[in-house]
């Protein structure tokens, strides 16, 4: 168990689709606190370095089209082992085998068009932190909520 940070982007289909509000609010809901959020325009740059493990992928293109067709909503998300309860949260890449309940999984039937990206790692998380937020951007406000949300030999 540890308090971690995580990356979430809500993608343009999800900006699109006006559901920035329900899923931003089942974040919530969760009990994850929101350290850091804002709206970008990602350029190639930092989709280049962000998907730098898929440029060789024959959909790399169209991945990049999609994910600079509108900005996006980029949050940092933290809990105690928050970057395994987003991915969970998440569900699988594509929507359409993602399970009911989870946010691909209500919100979307597309492996490209999945509603969110997360963080998959506490390495690559600290990385896509970096790559999305300045330090002053990461908020350690103090949620009144955290006895009610944990045991204390959790937090
Ligand atoms: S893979 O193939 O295992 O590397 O895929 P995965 O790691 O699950 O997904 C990586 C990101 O690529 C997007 N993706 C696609 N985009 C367009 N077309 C197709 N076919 C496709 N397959 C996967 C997927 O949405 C993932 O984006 P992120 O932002 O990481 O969620």
């Amino acid at each position: 168990m540890a308090l971690e940070k995580t990356l979430v982007l809500l993608k343009p289909c999800t900006v699109q689709r006006a559901l920035i509000g329900e899923v931003i609010n089942r974040f919530e809901k969760k009990g994850l606190r929101i350290a850091g959020l804002k709206m970008m325009q990602l350029d190639d740059a930092i989709l280049r370095e962000h998907y730098a493990h898929l440029v060789e992928r024959p959909f790399f293109p169209g991945l990049c089209a999609s994910m600079s067709a509108t900005p996006v909503i980029a949050l940092a998300l933290e809990g105690v082992d928050a970057i395994e309860v987003v991915r969970q949260m998440a569900g699988p890449t594509n929507g359409r085998k993602a399970l009911p309940g989870t946010i691909r999984g209500d919100y979307s039937v597309s492996g490209q068009q999945n509603i969110v990206h997360a963080s998959d790692g506490p390495e690559t998380a600290a990385a896509e932190l970096k790559r999305f937020f300045k330090d002053e951007e990461i908020f350690d406000w103090a949620t009144p909520q955290q006895v009610a949300l944990y045991a204390s030999d959790e937090i």
